[in-house]
């Protein structure tokens, strides 16, 4: 099989640290199957799949479970993410075995939640450094809890990561503590910096355009330090009741580009954002072409525009507010390991 790339831009595969995917519990918004199809269609050959289905992902068994599903689904590899605590608990009355889990994944969060106990948070980040693993956490919209965090972290380490930032005064308190060499990383999404004040139910909320002047600096300064999704499918049903979330992530790598472009951030940015720093983060060797690794590809042409449309989303979540948006950068092609999982040349 012969690929013409003329024209086109090859570069390492996407990691996506936070996304939904809704298996077990909630297969009707979302399952495996469909959602690692979409991601496969929007470049990602690597999922943190979030903690927060029925049931929780909080102990060994479960998520050993779904990682052999999604092995023999052979899609997209599959980070499991794990609950903090059991059932999302909110105290630190219930902590998850976190010696048991780690070695099947590398990444635990309570999201949707944030803990606002200072022994939970101490006892959270305690386990992150002892074991090595990723704490992400929940803040927005209280920015005084990254605050809580860096103030706790700054007593005991730990590997701290606040997910999905949308506000200006997250992105100070974490420069502030990156400045003062706290061990801190953060996410934005897509939707975050592709538009603002939309009144559109998504958790947390859209801001405002100070706020995405703010993340787009974060992220030329190099204090953003990974472009996640949270692809959120919803059902029709349950957007209706006000369930927050965003189904985005076949469009998301073209709706960053659009705004990367916008702005005049370079493509590299974005490779580095969406590969190689997730991949360092997660201890995967993939992330930056480099010989000996393995071929995790997507081939893109930058310079394609279309629409997001809906209708034609593989995932099962149609919900989104960037129907009929135009978009530039569109993926042509996702390779996992040697193996072509998505074409559409
Ligand atoms: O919009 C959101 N939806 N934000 C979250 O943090 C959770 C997510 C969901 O699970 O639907
Ligand atoms: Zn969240
Ligand atoms: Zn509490
Ligand atoms: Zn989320």
């Amino acid at each position: 099989d012969i690929i013409d790339g003329r024209g086109m831009t090859l570069m390492p595969a996407f990691i996506d640290m936070h996304a939904h995917l809704r298996e077990p519990g909630y297969e009707y918004k979302e399952d495996l199957q469909t959602g690692m199809s979409a991601a496969l269609k929007g470049g990602f050959v690597h999922l943190c799949a979030m903690a927060n289905t029925n049931p929780v992902m909080d102990d060994e068994q479960k998520i050993a479970t779904i990682m052999q599903r999604s092995e023999k689904l052979n899609l997209c590899d599959l980070t499991q993410v794990s609950a903090v605590t059991k059932g999302f608990e909110d105290d630190e009355t219930s902590f998850v075995n976190f010696e048991k889990i780690r070695p099947l994944t590398k990444m635990f969060s309570n999201d949707g939640k944030n803990m606002g106990d200072e022994e939970a948070m101490k006892k959270a980040l305690v386990n992150s450094k002892d074991l090595d693993f990723i704490l992400s956490c929940h803040c927005e919209p209280e920015t005084e809890m990254v605050e809580k965090y860096v103030e706790t972290a700054k007593k005991v380490g730990g590997n701290l990561h606040i997910c999905h930032i949308s506000l200006k005064s997250t992105l100070d308190a974490i420069a502030k503590a990156k400045d003062e060499g706290i061990n801190i990383t953060c996410e934005v999404t897509p939707h975050h910096i592709f538009d603002y004040g939309l009144d559109y139910k998504v958790a947390p909320p859209f801001a405002s355009e100070k706020d995405v002047e703010a993340l787009l600096e974060g992220i030329k300064s190099g204090k953003i330090d990974v472009c996640a999704t949270d692809h959120a499918p919803h059902s029709f049903e349950d957007k209706e009741k006000g369930m927050p979330g965003i189904s985005n992530i076949e469009y998301a790598f073209s709706a960053y580009h659009t705004v990367f472009e916008k702005n005049g951030i370079d493509i590299s940015k974005l490779s580095e954002m969406l590969s190689e720093k997730p991949a360092k983060m997660l201890g995967l060797n993939m992330g930056k072409i480099k010989p000996g690794m393995e071929a995790n590809l997507v081939l893109a042409d930058l310079k394609e525009e279309y629409e997001i449309n809906p209708a034609s989303f593989l995932s099962k979540g149609k919900n989104t507010p960037f129907a009929g948006r135009k978009v530039k950068g569109k993926i042509l092609m996702t390779i996992k390991r040697g193996e072509i999982k998505y074409d559409n040349r």
